[in-house]
């Protein structure tokens, strides 16, 4: 990766902000400091469409106190945003991660409400606000990216009304009965209406938002626009919709038709004893990921012993992620000790029960296990997405593999031939695992190459470009009064009206 130091001047006509860059900044025992791809989905989403933009990236790079020039990475504009440890701890640990983040995602963790962290919010989404500013061209498309940043889009739209701002919510948006617990719920909500166009995951998270602007404010709305007037404003036109996000699936099957891959798949198969069935989970080491249901149901097969260790192997990949909140931690060490207790019990001299991971894998890597597994479990609590399970579908070319998926991710909306189910219900897991196991070859390749077609087609670049177009109409149409706005709804959607009142 290069470090290329870059220009400061406000020369970008498309720039992306989001909390994490594309890298992060790490140090090594020995003090040396390098740069890395930084974890989750936003990433994976967005650098292809980074690349293919002379754009800008706007976002914080991963350590306290990093204070370092705009510089040029593999292709893309990188604009630092110094975060001190206070605010990591405040705005990041505190209010992103351990208020916003299981509000938005069900309270399956309990919310924590503290008006230090919501002013430390404030300050760094200013911070985020004025970065993104200076690096902007007049006129200029910004692309604010994440539940980390809802208050930009309005102080952006206050210090330079030139722009065209766009906000995508990467995470669930919550019923009304939730979110309303949020004591600056109102600022959120005017906070992401300074955007012209406002896009969630699902048609159930558009849906929760209109919900919270008609409970909240005067606005009139009519789905998906709501008119926005301010003080001393004129009246703006805000679209809301679903833009269901994705990866860039043909390098996916591209890495995954590499014969250096599939030997490497292979080897991970030899490496696991060869068990008939491979399962294979992927996840950053979080509550909304399920993964202890996940154990629960595998440990319970095996202790009814309708399946043993010489026949089938759960992999576990599960990467670090902010291990300073303490919700984190405590998950942690209840997932190592499952593990813990499921391979004391069953494992044998020659086969594990899980074979766990606490760490990320590079792409190659992740391919290969992809490759090399039979079933993928995804059993998330609540997932705005969960790309994992697009990856593991773009890389089955061979129209092989079955999907386990949760009805609780934005994905399941899309990939309807996978096996959906209940993550809560651990017997209806269980029995998922065993018509996966068992599941015919022409019945897999069948699933496989239906889930294959959603992904391939609607990949990532029709994902953004979807977005940049309806931001674009928006942009032209902002100060037009309310009207019945058709916008191709690419994908059939059922809306989830659990929770909302
Ligand atoms: O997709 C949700 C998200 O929080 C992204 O905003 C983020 O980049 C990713 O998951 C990883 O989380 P974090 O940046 O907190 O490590």
């Amino acid at each position: 990766m290069s470090d290329a130091p870059h220009s400061t001047k406000a020369e970008f006509d498309f720039v992306v902000v989001s909390n994490r860059l594309p890298v992060d900044r790490v140090t090594d025992s020995d003090g040396v400091a390098s740069w890395t791809r930084s974890p989750g989905g936003l990433v994976t989403a967005l650098e292809p469409v980074m690349r293919e933009a002379d754009g800008a990236w706007v976002g914080w790079g991963g350590q306290p106190d990093l204070t370092i020039d705009p510089f040029e990475n593999d292709g893309i504009h990188i604009v630092p945003v110094d975060l001190s440890a206070a605010d990591i701890e405040e705005f990041y640990e505190g209010f992103s991660n351990d208020t916003l983040w299981p509000l938005y995602h069900d309270v399956i963790a309990p919310p924590a409400y503290h008006r230090e962290w919501w002013e430390s919010y404030v300050r760094v989404n200013q911070r985020f606000a004025d970065a993104a500013a200076a690096a902007s061209a007049q006129g200029a498309v910004v692309w604010v990216q994440d539940y980390q940043l809802q208050l930009v889009p309005r102080m952006l739209r206050e210090s330079r009304p030139d722009l065209t701002i766009g906000f995508f919510n990467h995470i669930p948006f919550p019923p009304y009965g939730i979110f309303s617990q949020l004591p600056w719920r109102l600022q959120i909500i005017e906070g992401l209406l300074g955007a012209d166009v406002i896009g969630f995951q699902r048609v159930a998270d558009a849906g929760n938002f209109l919900r919270a602007v008609r409970r909240l404010t005067s606005f009139p709305t009519r789905n998906p626009a709501i008119e926005v007037s301010s003080a001393g404003q004129p009246t703006r036109r805000v679209v809301a919709r679903a833009f269901p996000i994705s990866i860039d699936a043909k390098s996916f099957e591209e890495l995954a038709r590499e014969p250096r891959i599939q030997e490497r798949a292979r080897e991970i198969r030899e490496g696991l004893g060869n068990p008939r069935t491979v399962m294979l989970g992927v996840d950053r080491l979080d509550y909304t990921k399920g993964i202890g249901h996940r154990l629960k149901a595998f440990g319970e097969l095996l202790a009814e012993g309708r399946v043993n260790v010489e026949d089938v192997t759960l992999v576990q990949v599960a990467s670090p992620s902010r291990e300073r909140v303490a919700a984190y931690m405590q998950l942690r060490d209840e997932i190592e000790l499952t593990v813990g207790r499921i391979n004391g019990d069953f494992a044998t001299m020659s086969h594990t029960a899980i074979s766990y991971h606490h760490h990320g894998y590079p792409r190659d890597e992740m391919v290969a296990l992809y490759l090399a597994a039979d079933v993928l479990l995804v059993t998330a609590l609540r997932d705005g997405m969960n790309l994992v399970a697009k990856e593991y579908v773009a890389s089955r070319f061979d129209d092989d593999g079955v999907l386990v998926l949760s009805e609780f991710t934005g994905a399941s909306d899309e990939l309807k031939k996978a096996l959906l189910i209940n993550p809560h219900d651990i017997d209806g897991v269980k029995d998922a695992i065993l018509q996966a196991i068992a599941m015919p070859a022409k019945e897999r390749a069948t699933r496989m190459r239906s889930l294959r077609k959603r992904v391939l087609e609607n990949d990532v670049s029709r994902w953004s470009s979807n977005f940049l177009h309806t931001l674009e109409q928006a942009r032209a149409s902002r100060y037009d009064r309310i009207s019945p706005v058709q916008l191709p709804d690419e994908l059939e959607w059922t809306v989830d009206r659990r929770w909302s009142d």
